[in-house]
């Protein structure tokens, strides 16, 4: 297959996915989550107020709307034709001023340049994440971050220890009423998918820390330990062995 069949099923696959990740964030927007990942976020951009700021793979806004709301100008991204329609959708909803632009985080190039490139639960879905670090480092203002939220979603699918884990910790889940997000065929096809991708084989974020100073970020920092704050009881014992990180890069 080539890499613009792969990238075609990619896109089909979070089209797929958009209505019940829209709901998913729906719940963020209404609950505490939202203002978790608010003070989190304020936290991480020390407080500076009329960032220019790209969300990757934003899907259906969350970050989007959140960091616009913030008071940030924002620009997001996503290749996914159905997740740009809840973007913008949530846009209006919230009443922000987002610029949501349909295009592969790979192929998108632009002259304007950013002061933070911010992501979640993007990179490990990414086919040529080493191009994509590259591109960010060269669209960010000097001094400008990255700031990456991912886990190692699917290292269980590529590390034997990984995955005895994982069926242990889903069995606890779903003992607890645990219920998954997509229907069992599309979480088999995302697992497929996820093999044909290189970081269901590395550990990270020790892969990303290694590859962002290679490419020339500086000042990189990982925090752990603030997920719990969001999690379902189910959702903690599901993921007790791949929790988020975030990894904060300077240019
Ligand atoms: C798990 S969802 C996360 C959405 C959002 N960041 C959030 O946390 O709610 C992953 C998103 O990344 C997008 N995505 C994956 N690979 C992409 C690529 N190469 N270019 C653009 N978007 C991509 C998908 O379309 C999907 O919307």
């Amino acid at each position: 297959m080539t890499e613009h069949q792969f990238a075609q099923q990619y896109r089909d696959y979070w089209d797929k996915g958009a209505a019940v990740y829209d709901e998913i964030v729906d719940t963020e927007f209404e609950t505490d989550t939202y203002d978790h990942w608010k003070t989190i976020l304020n936290n991480l951009l020390s407080g500076k107020q009329n960032l220019k700021i790209l969300d990757v793979g934003t899907g259906p806004g969350f970050f989007g709307v959140l960091l616009s709301r913030m008071g940030h100008q924002v620009t997001a991204i996503d290749s996914s034709p159905e997740m740009i329609a809840k973007a913008k959708k949530n846009a209006e909803k919230y009443n922000c001023n987002i610029k949501v632009i349909e295009t592969d985080i790979i192929e998108y190039k632009t002259e304007k340049t950013f002061d933070i490139i911010i992501s979640r639960n993007v990179t490990w879905f990414l086919y040529n994440p080493v191009a994509a670090y590259q591109n960010w480092h060269r669209m960010l203002n000097d001094e400008g971050q990255v700031i990456v939220f991912d886990a190692n979603w699917n290292l269980f699918l590529s590390n034997p220890q990984e995955a005895a884990l994982y069926r242990q910790a889903k069995k606890e889940a779903f003992e607890q009423g645990f219920l998954p997000y997509r229907e069992e065929k599309d979480i088999e096809e995302g697992d497929q998918l996820a093999l044909t991708l290189p970081l269901t084989y590395v550990r990270r974020p020790e892969w990303d820390r290694e590859m962002l100073k290679f490419i020339g970020f500086s000042k990189i920092q990982v925090h752990e330990g603030f997920d719990s704050n969001f999690y379902s009881t189910g959702e903690k014992i599901l993921n007790r062995h791949r929790p988020m990180f975030v990894i904060v890069a300077e240019k």
